[in-house]
């Protein structure tokens, strides 16, 4: 059974760093989801693509109950989730990795718990710690193994998109203490912990955000930036599996 998983957000699509890969069809409560499983250093893992095959739902219809739920079947216990995000912070600029510590939800639309309706039970689960702070310092001292710049705590403001902020917007984020701007970090650490896995986030910084960059954002500059940064992260990855 895999401990591990591996979620690729956007322009982390390629599971190769594993071998002996294969295709699976999940079915769950919520919908089938696709993974692939594979291998490495003697590890099982899962790698699912947050989006679907070929990214093909937007953030706010990514099936954040169905992808958390295909994981606890297949016995997952700790989830390594990456993130492309947006930069509030002059200290996280375009090339950093920040293992998130705090979120804060500006969703609107979307499932939010496993516990819809009471038919579980009411449960109100803790969120002091929202990331998990072991599995944060395992990949914080995997990174450093392999000196792999990565800071260590960042506060993740997840937006409902699928349109990128206003830089007032922006501003507001930034005054309320933000770091970082993204469009699928929530639910998905709220529902690993309502699954009991442990999760923690690589965000990896694309872009300042609105009304800090000179430009106008697009999805195709996110996406250049993060394939800019993926061979580091790779590296990152068979680092902390490694361990
Ligand atoms: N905003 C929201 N989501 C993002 C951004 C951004 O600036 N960059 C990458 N994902």
């Amino acid at each position: 059974m895999p401990r591990l998983a591996i979620i690729g957000g956007t322009g982390i699509y390629d599971p190769s760093m594993l071998n002996g890969l294969k295709e699976h069809k999940v079915v769950t409560e919520y919908g089938e989801i696709d993974v692939i499983t594979g291998h490495c250093c003697g590890e099982d893992i899962v790698f699912m693509n947050r989006h679907g095959k070929g990214h093909a739902l937007p953030p706010h219809r990514v099936n954040y109950r169905g992808n958390i739920m295909a994981l606890k079947n297949l016995g997952v216990e700790r989830i390594l989730a990456t993130a492309a995000v947006g930069s509030l912070n002059p200290e996280m600029g375009p090339g950093s990795f920040v293992l998130c510590d705090q979120f804060m939800d500006f969703t609107k639309s979307r499932p939010q718990t496993f516990y819809e309706d009471g038919q579980k039970g009411v449960v109100h689960i803790d969120m002091t710690e929202p990331y998990c702070a072991e599995l944060r310092n395992t990949i914080y001292e995997a990174a450093c193994s392999e000196d792999i710049p990565v800071i260590q705590g960042g506060t993740y403001v997840c937006t409902e998109g699928p349109r990128f902020e206003t830089p007032a917007e922006i501003r507001m984020y930034r005054q309320l203490g933000g770091d970082l701007v993204g469009m699928t970090g929530v639910p998905e650490v709220v529902l690993a912990r309502e699954a009991e896995i442990c999760y923690a986030t690589v965000a990896v910084v694309t872009n300042y955000a609105a009304g800090i960059a000179r430009e106008p954002l697009t999805h195709a500059e996110v996406l250049v930036a993060m394939r800019e940064s993926s061979e580091r992260f790779r590296k990152l990855i068979l680092a902390f599996v490694k361990r």
